[in-house]
């Protein structure tokens, strides 16, 4: 059995009079430790996807397996303590806390779950060693998507979703950003899902999944995913 394993997955939204399918019939399999992008255009259904895989949003039919669990059929209560001891999450804009400090913001994470690493530990991670007490508002954009995948794996995530991570970094930036998520599956064995609408990230991932319209359109399996350093966007 896959560690990921998504079965039939619909989601419906009312619209109007009538219903929009988000997602509509998606399957696929992710192996533990895989890095995989989800490649679509704006309204594809990406984040859709991303937030029932993550438990902030519920499926309206169809399995979703992680770990030999169906989360489609926990209770909110359930839901719960999944997204807070399994899942790290990665936004487009950070969605760090402006008064707290790069350190402080990693802890609110960490402290949270059991078994957590140290927050200093995993900002040296993501290269901010030496920004530990600096304000959000005292980094860059890169800076502070560094800490916001600080703030993720601080939890040591089963599970780490980013939802168009490179999206409001230049190009220089984003690369530095990826390079750490695609080490984070290489080195460290995590399984790191990437969405996003910039198809330059296809060549890095394990596993491309296109969507389109709610559907998936393909899959490809890369046996040689590309070096970080060889992209161009
Ligand atoms: N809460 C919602 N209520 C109604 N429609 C929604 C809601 N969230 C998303 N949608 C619709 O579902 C489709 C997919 O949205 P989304 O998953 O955000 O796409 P993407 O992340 O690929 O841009 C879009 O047509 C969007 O308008
Ligand atoms: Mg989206």
């Amino acid at each position: 059995m896959a560690y990921i394993e998504v079965k039939h997955n619909t989601k419906t939204y009312p619209s109007g009079e009538t219903t929009v399918d988000a997602n509509h019939d998606i399957s696929f399999e992710i192996e533990k430790g895989q890095l995989v992008i989800i490649l679509g255009s704006s309204g594809a259904g990406k984040s859709t996807l991303l937030n029932i895989l993550g438990g902030m949003d519920t499926n309206t039919s169809g399995q979703v397996i992680i770990d030999g669990h169906d989360i489609a059929l926990y209770s909110r209560k359930e839901l719960t303590a999944y997204r807070r001891n399994d899942v790290g999450f990665v936004f487009q804009f950070y969605n760090l806390v402006p008064n707290l400090t790069a350190k402080e913001n990693v802890e609110l994470a960490s402290q949270i779950v059991k078994e957590s690493m140290d927050a200093e530990q995993a900002l040296a991670s993501v290269g901010l060693a030496d920004r530990t007490g600096n304000f959000p508002a005292q980094l860059s954009g890169g800076e502070q998507q560094r800490v916001a995948i600080a703030r993720a794996i601080a939890k040591k995530p089963k599970l780490l979703l980013c939802d168009e991570p490179t999206g409001a970094l230049d190009y220089e930036t984003g690369k530095q950003v990826v390079q750490i998520l695609q080490d984070m599956s290489r080195k460290d064995g995590s399984t790191v899902i990437i969405v996003t609408h910039n198809a330059a990230l296809a060549p890095i991932g394990d596993q491309v999944i296109h969507i389109h319209d709610g559907q998936v359109k393909q899959i490809d399996r890369q046996d040689h995913p590309a070096d970080i350093a060889s992209l161009e966007w």
